[in-house]
């Protein structure tokens, strides 16, 4: 299990562009790792086809992507081509898929679904995706079961806020979409709050605290 703010652990693995090292994998970037239950599955068909056609969007975001999935490698190239046909994607696949046929990771990385089980009753690995910093600490996880496919746009959408709030002394609101208005941390006072957002507003509430401070997107 890996909390928000551990440093994510390092590991070496078989994957479809031969062996991996994550830390070296990942250099000076972000990287999302995604976590699939199995090979030939439908649900999963369409996940990767979506990240795979929203690759340029994760590169234009400084990110490098990782699958995992508890099959072998060669399964895992057989399977990139129907993911291809049915995506209607061609050319190189925009990532490698890392082969966890013994369920190692998913272990290690708390991600096993104990509900899901294959055709041997060994159990699946559920539908998880960790979010790692430059500074390779994670950043964001969260856990799907493996009977529910991902919103990648809302993967982005959270990645953004993410890379924002990593600079800027705001936190993203509901449904908030990059460039939409942030709150002003409340751990900032409000004479510095003044300086840093000079454009904020403080919403009166019926507590008269002044907690709900509104400021546009900063640069
Ligand atoms: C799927 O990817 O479709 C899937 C895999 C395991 C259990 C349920 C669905």
């Amino acid at each position: 299990m890996v909390n928000l703010g551990d440093v994510f652990p390092n590991f070496k693995a078989q994957s479809t562009i031969g062996e991996i090292e994550l830390h070296s994998f990942l250099g000076d970037k972000w990287g999302i790792l995604f976590s699939h239950p199995a090979d030939y599955t439908p649900v999963c068909t369409t996940e990767l086809g979506k990240v795979a056609k929203l690759a340029p969007e994760f590169t234009k975001r400084n990110f490098k992507m990782l699958a995992v999935s508890c099959d072998n490698v060669e399964d895992h190239l057989g399977w990139i081509k129907d993911i291809q046909a049915y995506n209607c994607l061609e050319g190189e696949f925009p990532f490698p898929i890392i082969a966890d046929e013994k369920r190692e990771l998913a272990v290690k990385l708390g991600m096993l679904d104990p509900e899901e089980k294959d055709a041997a009753g060994m159990p699946l690995t559920a539908r998880a995706v960790f979010i790692i910093g430059p500074d390779k600490k994670l950043k964001l996880s969260i856990l799907y079961p493996a009977t529910t496919g991902r919103n990648f746009d809302e993967v982005l959408r959270v990645i953004d806020s993410l890379q924002l709030t990593a600079e800027k002394k705001v936190a993203t609101p509901a449904d908030w979409q990059a460039g939409g208005n942030c709150m002003v941390l409340p751990s900032i006072p409000s004479a510095e709050a003044k300086q840093m957002f000079p454009d904020h507003k403080v919403h009166e509430v019926p507590s008269g605290k002044q907690y709900l401070r509104t400021t546009p997107c900063p640069k």
